[in-house]
């Protein structure tokens, strides 16, 4: 599969190390592509990267997401957008108390099957989810489950197992899954940094 990461910081980098690994194919996307020319993969502009990608990440800063997407709603049409911001203020309160990223996301760009995942546990943890003591629970969000079944398959190829991701339905519970990330603050500053995910047991 070849995806367009979106972005060059920390979620875009460990990602794209895991698609990397998992065999797939990586093209990022810049505002600023000379300036992240030493990646682990060809880094060109954000248009330019939505060329032939089976799958767009999108690991932009949560806060800029919509504006940086909306005036590429032409180039996202027809295509599966991972969505795994969680759209908060500097200080970690929400960005949108009322709705979510990823609902915001699919209204603007109606052409494109948005998923929400990813969002509720560290990086690290996404591409290495062995390095925690148990099996942990991912969620996934949106309208389309032809999409969610794309993303799925990619987690798998992270290294985790089907059992462990929950579909949690369509894009509204995306804003469940967003709004976590008051608990998961929390939790952080309670383990004092220590990486952690959650588990959902029955
Ligand atoms: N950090 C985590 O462990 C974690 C876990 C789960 C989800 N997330 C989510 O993943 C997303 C990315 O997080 P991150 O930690 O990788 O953030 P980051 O390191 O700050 O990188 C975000 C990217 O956004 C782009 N960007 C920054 N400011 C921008 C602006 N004003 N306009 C347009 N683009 C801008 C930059 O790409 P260019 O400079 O190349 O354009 C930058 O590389 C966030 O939405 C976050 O909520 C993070």
């Amino acid at each position: 599969m070849h995806i367009a990461v979106l972005g060059t910081g920390h979620m875009a980098t460990t990602l794209a190390g895991g698609f990397l690994a998992a065999g797939d194919t990586v093209t990022f996307g810049s505002r600023d592509p000379e300036r992240h020319a030493d990646l682990s993969a060809p880094v060109v502009a954000t248009a330019e990267a939505l060329r032939d990608a089976d799958l767009v990440v999108n690991a932009l800063q949560a806060a800029f997401s919509l504006d940086v997407l909306r005036p590429l709603a032409s180039e996202l049409a027809g295509r599966v957008l991972l969505d795994i911001g969680n759209a908060v203020t500097p200080e970690f309160d929400l960005l949108y108390p009322e709705a979510s990223l990823g609902e915001l996301l699919q209204a603007a760009l109606p052409d494109t099957r948005v998923v929400k995942s990813l969002n509720t546990l560290p990086g690290t943890i996404t591409v290495d989810p062995a390095s925690l003591a148990e099996p942990t629970s991912l969620f996934l969000s949106g309208e389309d489950s032809g999409a969610k079944a794309l993303v799925a398959s990619l987690i798998v190829d992270l290294g985790w197992e089907r059992s462990q991701l929950i579909d949690l339905g369509g894009i509204a519970t995306a804003r469940a899954a967003e709004h976590y990330f008051l608990l998961f603050v929390a939790m952080m500053q309670s383990l004092h940094g220590q990486p952690f995910n959650i588990r959902v047991v029955r």
